[in-house]
């Protein structure tokens, strides 16, 4: 059996470490905003290489308090893709705007930048590009459009962490970057947690406001906020995962690069775009034969999924808005997509049988 990602071999790996610390942040008993979520924060934003990094609930609650403190509201529109998890959207419509959706390019499946200018309105306030799959968005295309429309970039860097554009790190290329820490991401905990970067003042004092019911100081309420802070336990176990996160996006990239060389000539592997470093929170396939594909991988036990099986444009959620919305290469994209398993304790004979499986299924 290969599963997606292997969090009980890696769990195993760190056993000693977690348990240790999960045992002193329980005698400490200091659960909420506790010294680990403080020194978390800290040391992700020194390892960022950003001024700020506030941690919140989840990365779908990161996006809405990166909204919020942004100053997206109702009437606005935001331009974002359609090829991405709903979180994306959920957090454009929470705070009253409307996400408008670009299409993707056909290679690295990344919002088409070439397309922005003409989706832009006199309404338009923000893009939020997503760094699908762990490949950075065109940043060096989208921030000089962002500039010259006087619009706010706010990053979805969910399946990004750790991902650079050049020498600049995700999430500190826009006025914000939202992270999130489900647990099978590449920094992942054992629940659900997210972050917001910046590097901007005034914006990590909103968040920081805003995650915490509205206040800055104790029982005084500037604004209606909200309950979404990063438990200190889920704090302790990132400290621990923080340490190895460069190693285990390295190894990421070393599984990928095994399956790209004995797949290539089988389907359409991930294109590299070599301006941002792929950091593979997915690996992800183009092909005609994908039933049989997963069929053949399914029948040996071997995991496999489609990310993503329906645009955002195609949810029901959205029915309404979006039925005149049309998305050619985002729509072609779903039909054809599928990952494969992927993480960084994969050895090269799992990768031998995954391929050796599809190779025999086509
Ligand atoms: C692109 C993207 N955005 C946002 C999110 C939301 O993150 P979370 O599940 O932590 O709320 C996810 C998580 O799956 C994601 O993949």
């Amino acid at each position: 059996m290969i599963p997606m990602v292997d969090l009980k071999l890696q769990y195993n790996n760190l056993k000693d470490e977690i348990d240790t610390n999960i045992i002193d942040a329980l005698g400490k008993t200091q659960f909420i905003l506790g010294p680990n979520v403080q020194t978390f924060e800290k040391e992700a934003a020194q390892h960022l290489g950003v001024k700020h990094a506030l941690t919140c609930a989840s990365g779908t609650d990161a996006l809405h308090l990166a909204l919020l403190a942004a100053g997206i509201k109702e009437g606005d529109e935001v331009i974002t893709t359609a090829f991405t998890f709903i979180a994306t959207a959920e957090a454009i419509r929470y705070v009253g705007a409307t996400p408008v959706y670009v299409d993707i390019k056909a290679d690295t499946l990344n919002i088409d930048a070439d397309l922005i200018e003409a989706a832009i309105t006199d309404k338009t306030r923000a893009i939020i590009p997503v760094h699908i799959f762990g490949q950075p968005a065109d940043m060096n295309s989208i921030m000089p459009i962002a500039n010259k429309h006087n619009l706010l970039v706010i990053e979805d860097c969910a399946q990004s962490y750790g991902a650079k554009v050049g020498s600049e790190i995700t999430g500190g290329i826009g006025l914000a970057g939202c992270h999130s820490f489900f647990p099978s991401k590449n920094l992942g905990c054992y629940g659900d947690g997210g972050m917001v970067t910046t590097n901007d003042d005034a914006i990590a004092e909103q968040v920081k406001i805003y995650r915490n019911h509205g206040s800055s100081e104790r029982y005084h309420h500037d604004v209606i906020g909200y309950n979404s802070r990063l438990d200190e336990l889920q704090a302790v176990i990132l400290r621990v995962k923080l340490k190895y996160i460069d190693n285990y996006n390295n190894e990421r990239r070393r599984v990928a690069h095994s399956y790209s060389a004995q797949l290539k000539d089988i389907v359409t592997v991930p294109f590299e775009d070599n301006v941002g470093t792929h950091i593979y929170h997915q690996y992800t396939v183009l092909t005609e034969k994908r039933d049989a594909i997963m069929a053949a991988l399914s029948e040996k036990n071997i995991a496999n999924a489609i990310y993503y099986p329906i645009p955002l444009h195609k949810q029901k959620a959205f029915e309404t808005e979006c039925k005149n919305v049309s998305l050619p290469v985002t729509e072609d994209t779903v039909k054809h997509c599928m990952s494969l398993p992927i993480f960084p304790e994969m050895t090269e004979e799992q990768i031998k049988q995954v391929c050796d499986t599809i190779k025999s299924a086509v």
